[in-house]
């Protein structure tokens, strides 16, 4: 049993964590502005010296490092804002994890730190990102990279794709938007024709990734976390209007300029460490228009 400190464990992706970690009898802490129902919980704010030196004690095995400002649009607004929590943050609590004698730092990274590519996405493309979201996600994962080669730290990045599921009230991405879009009985924009290829993976696949990562078998450096297999964001309203039983009409508005035609990712990497996507579109979007139609 290890004791795991989780930071952002109050948030959508942590709380599943949390419930894996417990699962797998870990002894796990959460340092999270918000207070965790379940686990012993630092709250405030991790920019916040005092609040780090509290999460990250001496008898910290693991750190899973979630906390992290999340919205791309959010970042394009306030990039010194995003770059303090994602980068400064970051680094701070890599250095306490250093001086504390942790064992291994799992970060929950980005597929946007690629940025704009053409073809599938592997661990080798090269990272050009394109937004501060993106930017501070390559950052922090170079700074990982820097204390592995440096320290011996074991130091696991999770590349994630879409993640959906269960918990995602306070979330504005395509699949809340549906859902909660559904639950009214309104209908939803969809940018130009619809056929943009997404990956989406669900939250408990997520989740068991890092369980995994967790075990010291898992080794640093980069892993993409998708379903391998990608979607338009027609076929993603298609397994909505299923999961709900609702009509949620389609408006088609101009697409965004910048945005991606395509993100299709390889998962071989995550498959040979022992993990893969369990959960189907059409099961998953079911957890979550469950979750979602008694919340809204
Ligand atoms: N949701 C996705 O589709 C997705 C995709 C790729 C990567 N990620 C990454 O996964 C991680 C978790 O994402 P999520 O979707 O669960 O986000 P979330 O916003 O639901 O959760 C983040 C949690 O971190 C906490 N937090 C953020 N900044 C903090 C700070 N400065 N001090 C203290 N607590 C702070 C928040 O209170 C929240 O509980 C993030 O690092 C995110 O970048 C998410």
């Amino acid at each position: 049993m290890t004791r795991v400190l989780v930071t952002g464990g109050s948030g959508f992706i942590g709380r599943h964590v949390v419930r894996a970690l417990l699962a797998d009898g870990h002894d796990v802490v959460v340092a999270d502005r918000d207070e965790h129902p379940d686990v012993p919980t630092v709250v405030g704010e991790l920019e916040d010296a005092g609040v780090r030196d509290r999460a990250v004690t001496e008898d910290v095995g693991v750190v899973v490092h979630l906390a992290a400002e999340t919205s791309v649009l959010g970042s394009v607004e306030r990039p010194v804002k995003v770059h303090s929590v994602n980068v400064d943050v970051t680094a701070a609590l890599l250095e306490l994890a250093r001086q504390r004698g942790v064992e291994a730092f799992v970060m929950a990274s980005t597929n946007a730190v690629v940025g704009g590519y053409d073809g599938t996405f592997t661990e080798s493309v090269p990272l050009r990102p394109l937004t501060p979201y993106g930017a501070t996600k390559a950052a922090a994962e170079m700074l990982l990279s820097g204390y592995a080669g440096a320290y011996g730290l074991r130091a696991p990045v999770l590349r994630l794709t879409n993640v959906y599921g269960p918990g995602m009230k306070a979330k504005d991405s395509f699949v809340p938007r549906m859902l909660k879009a559904a639950a009214r009985d309104e209908g939803v924009q969809v940018y130009g024709d619809g056929l943009q290829r997404r990956d989406l993976v669900h939250v408990h696949d997520v989740a068991r990734a890092f369980a995994l990562a967790v075990s010291p078998s898992w080794p640093g450096g980069p892993s993409i976390i998708g379903s391998g297999s990608s979607v338009t964001v027609l076929d993603m309203l298609e397994a909505a209007r299923a999961a709900s039983g609702r009509a949620i009409a389609a408006e088609h508005v101009p697409a965004k300029a910048g945005e991606m035609p395509a993100v299709v990712v390889d998962i071989a990497r995550a498959r040979s460490l022992g993990w893969a996507p369990e959960v189907s579109l059409t099961e998953g979007m079911a957890t979550a228009w469950d979750d979602l139609s008694t919340r809204v």
